[in-house]
């Protein structure tokens, strides 16, 4: 893997990709953080050499980098899930591309299902730790102690003092951000209510199917990381209603305001 790693940096220093220093991986609900990037070169997937390749279509597909609120990111405008048919090593490739063109924090947004009833869907919740559903690890391969540490730390993967400026932000801004647990499943099929109760056992706060791949990477790599989520539906098993993925996604967009103003804020700070 060292050796595509390689190529792939080299070609984009080659297209202007130098010093980054945050990472920023647009999920369902923070496309239009976009906007506010000042735009210094972008690449698609595809013409990037060893990226896997975009599929779902809602999905743009691309690097773009940039400067935002002052700050030198790389956005990765849509991402790569497992259940579109990549590996765990694909969907997590280009974290370690990020790192190695320097980037020292990696901010993550997703959409998720509700499970802790509590939170309501269109608010947001910090992810404070998660539970890895998806039946393998990215770290999982033939030479990884080449990469860096094997059995590498989960005692606290979310940064501390990123979390601690992100709550404060929210409530200087009246937004609700809640703390809590994500699960991540394959998918792409939701769950089934027994599934949802599963879930809740087991003491999760909300559930999506992507996000923890690129967080066990990113501490791989020793990279500062936070994410945050939109919660789109309610996942009550006693009171399931069938899902509508456009209910999803026009949830997600009903909190993207909210969502932008915490990131741009957070990266202000760092
Ligand atoms: N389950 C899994 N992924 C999701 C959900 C859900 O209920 N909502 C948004 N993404």
């Amino acid at each position: 893997m060292t050796k595509f790693i390689k190529e792939t940096v080299d070609y984009l220093i080659d297209k202007g990709f130098q010093n980054p220093e945050i990472g920023i991986i647009l999920g369902t609900g923070l496309g239009q953080l976009i906007n506010d990037v000042e735009v210094i070169q972008e690449v698609s997937y595809n013409h990037i050499p060893n990226f896997p390749t975009a599929t779902v279509e809602f999905h743009k597909g691309k690097l773009v980098f940039g400067t935002l609120v002052g700050k030198k990111v790389i956005v990765m405008q849509g991402r790569f899930h497992l259940y579109e048919g990549y590996t765990l090593q694909d969907v997590t490739y280009p974290v370690r591309i990020m790192e190695q063109l320097g980037i020292h924090t990696l901010l993550v947004s997703n959409a998720a299902g509700a499970i802790n009833l509590k939170f309501k869907k269109g608010e947001l919740m910090l992810i404070d730790d998660h539970i890895n559903l998806q039946g393998s690890s990215p770290l999982a391969i033939k030479g990884i102690e080449q990469m860096g540490e094997r059995f590498v730390d989960m005692s606290a993967p979310y940064d501390t003092k990123i979390n601690e400026t992100f709550t404060r932000i929210a409530k200087e801004n009246n937004i609700t951000l809640h703390k809590g647990v994500y699960a991540s499943v394959v998918g792409p099929q939701l769950e089934t209510r027994a599934e949802y109760r599963m879930l809740k056992i087991i003491g999760s706060d909300a559930v999506g199917m992507s996000t923890v791949p690129e967080i066990i990477v990113a501490n791989h790599l020793k990279l500062k990381v936070a994410a945050v989520s939109v919660l789109t539906d309610e996942c009550d098993p006693d009171n399931l209603k069938p899902v509508d993925i456009s209910e999803i996604i026009a949830m997600a967009g009903k909190a993207e305001p909210d969502m932008v103003l915490l990131f741009k804020e957070l990266i202000k700070t760092l």
